[in-house]
């Protein structure tokens, strides 16, 4: 049995594309087993699942939460208000802790880039914690892996491949850990990239990745086959990055006269949460080209794919 390259789901960048390919096949299989009328399977008894939330999160926790129920763990829930995070205790000893409850797999949210490679790097210096695997679950504005991932797995059932695919990231880059992920998975497969938006929320060196930058929302919606749209993350910015929300909805909010002048098939994206009349309007969420709420039903899926590879289940 095939098994990943790696230990730990801290970022997409150091997947292989193997990897990546192993993730989704395993996710389909899970689609499958999990429309069926007994959605639970035994894969994870027996593992225990903290899941451990710093910042606030509805998609990412619950299906979470479903994939490890699904997959017959035992689970137990974590979040930093009420906790001893408050008390001044620190990352490693709150997971220390953790742990010392006989916890294998941590899934982990974080406001703060790189929180969960610091986190990984860390618990290795402990004997009795170095065993445990560490799943991000969206770490500041570095990475969100399993976003990317449930991302690239609902473009394939979309769009029958990633390869040779035009998709465009729009809105909010710079603050975006959807951004990044989905840039590294998507280059992986074999898609083209563009990222759109106003000045202010590319950052400058972006094109050092490999992708296009535009910052023409039609003349975008007319290049790409898939338009992902983001949110903007006000929560993450000190600053104004344009004049006023009106006009951002202008210049970058999709609506279905905008959609209507394209004249072509296109599919449409959002990780979650909308921004209903921001970044899109209701009556193109809510439309036969948006694929927003099959992302959420095969995160769920990819969730359960990533736990089960990375707990070693598949090799014993
Ligand atoms: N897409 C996503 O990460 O949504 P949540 O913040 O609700 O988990």
């Amino acid at each position: 049995m095939e098994s990943l390259s790696t230990r730990h789901l801290t970022g997409i960048k150091n997947l292989t594309l193997q990897d990546v390919e192993l993730i989704l096949s395993t996710a389909l299989q899970f689609k499958e087993i999990i429309n069926r009328p007994i959605k639970k399977v035994p894969s994870l008894r027996d593992v225990t699942v903290a899941n451990l939330f710093f910042e606030n999160s509805t998609r990412t926790k619950l299906s979470f939460e479903i994939a490890e129920k699904r997959l017959s763990a035992d689970i137990i829930n974590f979040s930093s208000s009420g906790s001893s995070v408050s008390k001044g205790e620190t990352l490693v000893d709150t997971a220390n802790n953790i742990l010392a409850m006989k916890v294998d797999m941590i899934v982990m949210r974080h406001p703060h880039p790189g929180a969960a490679i610091f986190l990984a790097n860390q618990l290795k210096k402990y004997p009795k914690s170095a065993h445990a695997q560490i799943i991000n679950a969206g770490d500041g504005t570095h990475e969100h892996p399993t976003q990317a991932l449930l991302d690239a797995f609902s473009i394939q059932q979309s769009c029958g491949s990633i390869t040779g695919k035009k998709v465009a990231i729009i809105g909010d880059i710079m603050h975006s850990r959807v951004a990044l992920s989905n840039i590294y998975c998507l280059q992986k497969m074999g898609a083209e990239v563009c990222v759109c938006g106003p000045p202010t929320l590319i950052p400058k060196h972006i094109s050092s990745l490999g992708v296009a930058v535009s910052h023409n929302l039609i003349e975008t919606l007319l290049w790409c086959d898939v338009a992902n749209m983001l949110r903007i993350q006000f929560e993450r910015q000190q600053l104004k990055y344009f004049p006023s929300l009106r006009e951002y909805a202008l210049h970058f909010g999709l609506t279905k006269k905008k959609l209507d002048t394209l004249n072509k098939p296109i599919t449409i994206m959002h990780p979650g949460p909308i921004n209903r009349g921001v970044e899109i309007t209701s009556d193109v969420a809510d439309s036969g080209h948006s694929i927003i709420l099959e992302q959420v039903e095969n995160g769920v899926a990819v969730r359960m794919a990533v736990l089960y590879l990375l707990a070693g289940k598949h090799q014993s």
